[in-house]
């Protein structure tokens, strides 16, 4: 079964809270939230009090993105997430394998994220570890691109590779593209623009689901 992860990125921040109950009532899975700290990419979000405003807010799985440089020194901050998704172009091996055993130790999941430009080899020295693989389909750092179509094989690799991992994808998933994107095998589906700026939200996540 798909779960849809709606990015609040694309919320309405000053409204956050009924945002985020807007799409829960919508059938949402998870609430995924965008931390980006200015230096692993262009762009700064105000990722902890975002977090911090979803966890009162509602019970729905809390799918923390961190697209920061050194994701060590943010773990302490982000423990009221279900999932932890940190970058493999950020940490060595051993760093990766100190912050999912930290997350584990908590009972948080542990996720691994791959840019367009880095190949699943990457992420084979820790592949037994964790719990999700995040594929981005654009360029981490802002909402609204477009999908880069030619990342989906590196989803459809996975899948024939670990037929039960969850594969997450994000960046650019619209209604026009849900097909292909799940037939590559992915089970974790985030969307920004496409939930939030919608004006029938419900519709869009039923949908994409189907
Ligand atoms: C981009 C973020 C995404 C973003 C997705 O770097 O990781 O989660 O919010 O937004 P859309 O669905 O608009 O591409
Ligand atoms: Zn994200």
């Amino acid at each position: 079964m798909v779960k849809i992860a709606p990015s609040i990125l694309a919320a309405d921040f000053n409204k956050l809270e009924n945002e985020i109950s807007d799409v829960e009532k919508a059938g949402a899975d998870y609430i995924h939230i965008d931390i980006m700290d200015g230096e692993f990419v262009d762009n700064e979000t105000p990722g902890l009090e975002m977090l911090e405003r979803a966890h009162d807010s509602t019970k729905l799985v809390l799918d923390t993105h961190l697209m920061v440089e050194d994701p060590q020194n943010w773990l302490e901050d982000v423990v009221l997430s279900n999932v932890v998704t940190f970058h493999i172009e950020a940490v060595n091996t051993e760093t990766a394998d100190k912050i999912i055993d930290y997350l584990h130790e908590r009972d948080i999941k542990a996720g691994v994220a791959i840019k367009p430009n880095t190949s699943i080899e990457d992420i084979m020295p820790i592949i037994e570890k964790i719990d999700v693989v995040l594929v981005m389909l654009v360029e981490p750092g802002f909402g609204g691109q477009k999908m880069i179509e030619s990342c989906l094989e590196k989803v459809r690799a996975l899948r024939n590779l670990k037929p039960d991992l969850d594969i997450e994808v994000d960046g650019g998933v619209n209604l026009e593209n849900v097909k292909i994107v799940k037939a590559a095998g992915a089970n974790i589906l985030v969307a920004g623009t496409a939930i939030f700026r919608s004006n029938d939200r419900k519709f869009v996540i039923e949908e994409m689901r189907k």
